[in-house]
């Protein structure tokens, strides 16, 4: 290839990855937005909560702590929500997800945004056989997002409205001590991303989002890893608003931080060195 060609080339790809990363979101687009935010009473669904406070939105929130819920709630009004409730609920009771959903449609008078977020507490440790455990975090992480979507399907219709799934790097690449959390995750991605196909190949206009965080300094992520690994932690604030804007572009799959974009791309070219790499960035002694 001639040296002005390889040039020309270089170019188009910076600038067609440029236009694929290109930031379109209108925050205006959510002011009086009808958003459900799940794990909404701490962490990064209590910082999305916020910044839908800040765009203006109408928004309901769930977790099961009521009194924690109730100060979240206050904090979105003095931000700026057009409105904002609360319902508590435990997503492992398989009645609760259709009865938040049910809520909150009755609540806001149709839904805009589904935002699956919250996730039920699971042990930073290597897998000792408790298959219960397993199971009730599957109805938790996994099988409860699954009742809200269908819940929420027939409403997100009306509204060409949009789904948003938090996921994990854990739900793209195995790495130890969480086994069953990467379960969900797993299956999370799984799920949706065939959903993804059915939702373009039946021309459904509801979109849906899966996004893949890094590792996040929210209370809960930080106490678990604390002496096993010194990984730097990133914003919750900051990864609350790039899964909002990811929905409100309607994004497929969005990346936060970069890095866990690039590990997804590299993930099986060397899958010897990753997994070594993997293995010793943890403090371990058998
Ligand atoms: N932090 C990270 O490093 C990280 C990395 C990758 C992906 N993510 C993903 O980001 C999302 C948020 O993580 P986070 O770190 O912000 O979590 P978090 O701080 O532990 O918050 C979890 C939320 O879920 C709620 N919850 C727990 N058990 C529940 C149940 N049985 N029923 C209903 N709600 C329940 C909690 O509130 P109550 O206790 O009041 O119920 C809380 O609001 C999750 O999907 C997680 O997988 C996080
Ligand atoms: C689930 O929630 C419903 C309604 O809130 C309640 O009647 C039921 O007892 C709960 N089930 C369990 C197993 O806690
Ligand atoms: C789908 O809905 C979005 C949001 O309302 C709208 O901007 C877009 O034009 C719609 N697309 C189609 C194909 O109808």
């Amino acid at each position: 290839m001639k040296f002005s060609t390889k040039i020309v080339a270089l170019g188009v790809v910076t600038a067609l990855v440029a236009y694929s990363w290109r930031d379109t979101f209108a925050p205006e687009s959510l002011q009086g937005a009808k958003v459900l935010v799940t794990g909404a009473s701490t962490g990064i669904g209590e910082q999305m909560a916020y910044h839908y406070a800040r765009f203006g939105a109408q928004i309901v929130i769930t977790a099961r702590r009521e009194n924690v819920l109730r100060e979240v709630v206050e904090r979105c009004l003095e931000l700026g929500a057009q409105s904002a409730i609360y319902i508590a609920a435990d997503m492992s009771n398989t009645s609760d997800p259709e009865r938040v959903v049910r809520f909150a449609v009755e609540e806001l008078g149709g839904l805009d945004y589904l935002v699956l977020n919250h996730i039920g507490p699971s042990p930073f440790t290597m897998w000792n056989g408790d298959v219960e455990h397993t199971r009730w975090l599957m109805q938790v992480n996994f099988l409860s997002y699954l009742q809200m979507t269908s819940a929420a399907m027939p409403h997100l219709e009306k509204s060409a409205g949009s789904i948003v799934v938090v996921s994990s790097l854990l739900g793209k690449m195995c790495s130890p001590f969480v086994a069953p959390y990467s379960a969900t995750k797993f299956s999370l991605n799984g799920f949706f991303g065939t959903m993804q196909h059915e939702l373009a190949m039946q021309r459904k206009n509801v979109s849906l989002t899966i996004s893949i965080l890094g590792l996040i300094d929210t209370q809960s992520a930080l106490e678990k890893i604390r002496g096993y690994t010194d990984m730097k932690a990133y914003p919750a604030s900051e990864a609350a608003l790039h899964i909002i804007k990811a929905g409100a572009t309607r994004q497929r799959e969005s990346f936060y931080p970069l890095y866990t974009y690039f590990a997804c791309l590299i993930r099986d070219w060397f899958p010897f060195f990753r997994d070594l790499v993997i293995q010793n960035s943890y403090n371990f002694e058998p």
